[in-house]
């Protein structure tokens, strides 16, 4: 295996993290603010598999770090395709979660922006703050929060920032699900909060809220416009509501779950179950023909499809000739207006099938993506919720012990029970 490469600029040297460390050492000299036991963490087992084990607690490596006890982690849609076993180089006993907030137990000596015992959010995508990507507000491309850029650089010939709990192409670095988390580049990437929120209305600035909010943004929209977004869970959902907010006259919202529609109409859209209705036709006709001036694939790589493209993807996806299932790319490629905007906040990883470029070069189509630049958004996202803009709870369909971890993953991935988003607490007793 090469060395991991450390190329670049502004960052302090980086230690490779593997984990779970294999063996603890409790120091009893230690001055550590928090008990030295070992924490419980969701750990990745097999595909389809999770289960809440017992780990050592995280350590500070670097001093910039933080150690976090976390108070709220959340299951991300991103999650799902861990769990289902999409994602390459997850481990056996790798913890995961990458939406968590608690309080600050314990610092670096270059911490120097909160102090022990602040709550605060904790982005996603981790990013150092100088390197020429963090410092033009691209946060999730940082070039030095991927200790092992060198294996991703060989496919995508560039590596996006390191992301908690994601894999060991984006970092190995040990993720949020779990009582303690280290966090890296603290200084630049914890969000204090301010007294008067709860967990619940804050969390899910950890990703949903400002995902949803660049997807909207990603969308150019302009006042008047109609915006169609496919997929509504929770990105989905944060996007229809961004959308209304950056001045859309009207969202059209495409999906097949009946509970996830309706939570989608309660936030201004207009609704297609895309099992019920052609849904292309539908959208020319709501349009006059024109076609929606956005298009959002809010879905990604495990796009349920239909009939023989759903069929045609499953099979090429099983004998791995194509990583990600394309079905929405393909749909709000042709859907969208000449002249129109895709923007892309659902996940992929690797090669898709055909793709109609041809109808994207030829309607003179922009397509705008990516992992969402989480720090850039911090503090406005965080104002528009103390103004009352926006309650982000509304989300939220079960609380659960993190204990019961496997349990939220099971409902959330086959949208058992109303699932829609679930918030993990550590310590909280067993219902
Ligand atoms: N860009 C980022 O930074 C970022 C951050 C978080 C999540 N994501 C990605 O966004 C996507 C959505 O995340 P989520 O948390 O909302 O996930 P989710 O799995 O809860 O929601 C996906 C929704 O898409 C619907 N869907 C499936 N096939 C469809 C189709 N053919 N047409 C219309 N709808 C369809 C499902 O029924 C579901 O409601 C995922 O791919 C996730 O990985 C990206
Ligand atoms: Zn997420
Ligand atoms: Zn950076």
């Amino acid at each position: 295996m090469p060395p991991p490469k450390v190329n670049h600029v502004g960052s302090v040297s980086f230690v490779i993290e593997i984990y779970p460390p294999k063996k603890q050492t409790i120091d009893p000299l230690s001055t550590i603010h928090y008990p030295l036991f070992n924490m419980r963490a969701v750990c990745w087992q097999s595909a389809n598999k999770v289960e809440v084990e017992t780990v050592p607690d995280p350590k500070i490596l670097n001093p910039r770090d933080a150690i976090v006890k976390i108070t709220s982690t959340a299951i991300c849609g991103s999650d799902l395709h861990l769990y289902a076993g999409m994602i390459p180089t997850v481990k056996k006993g790798d913890i995961i979660g990458h939406e968590f907030m608690g309080e600050v137990v314990e610092l670096g000596s270059k911490v120097n922006n909160v102090k022990i015992g602040d709550r605060v959010v904790v982005p996603f995508s981790i990013a150092c703050g100088s390197c020429f990507f963090c410092s033009r507000d691209f946060w999730s491309l940082c070039d030095n929060s991927n200790t092992n850029a060198w294996a991703i650089e060989k496919f995508m010939g560039h590596s996006p920032s390191g992301i908690y709990g994601y894999s060991h192409l984006l970092g190995g670095y040990a993720g949020g699900q779990a009582e303690y988390a280290r966090v890296p580049f603290a200084d630049v990437g914890l969000l204090k909060i301010p007294d008067g929120l709860t967990d619940e209305q804050v969390i899910f600035l950890t990703d949903i809220f400002p995902t949803g909010y660049m997807a909207a943004e990603n969308c150019q929209i302009q006042q008047g416009d109609t915006v169609a977004i496919w997929g509504c869970g929770p990105i989905g959902q944060f996007a229809i509501r961004s959308a209304f907010m950056l001045g859309a006259e009207r969202v059209i919202a495409i999906d097949r779950i009946p509970e996830r529609l309706q939570m989608a109409q309660a936030g201004g859209a207009e609704i297609l179950n895309y099992e019920e209705i052609e849904v292309g036709e539908a959208l020319k006709e709501m349009t006059g023909g024109r076609g929606p001036d956005a298009v959002m694939d809010a879905v990604g790589m495990e796009a349920h499809g239909q009939g023989i493209e759903g069929l045609y993807d499953k099979a090429m996806q099983a004998v791995k000739l194509e990583l990600d299932r394309a079905n929405v790319l393909r749909q709000v490629i042709v859907a969208c207006r000449k002249g129109g905007t895709v923007s892309l906040p659902g996940d992929y990883i690797g090669l898709v099938d055909k793709v109609p470029m041809g109808a994207f070069m030829n309607k003179g189509l922009t397509m705008k993506s990516g992992q969402t630049h989480i720090h850039k958004y911090l503090r406005p996202l965080l104002d528009r919720i103390q103004k009352g803009d926006i309650d982000p709870t509304f989300i939220i369909t079960h609380i659960l012990p993190l204990e019961q971890a496997a349990h939220g993953y099971k409902i959330f991935q086959q949208k058992q029970d109303n699932c829609i988003k679930i918030v993990l607490k550590p310590g909280l007793a067993a219902v």
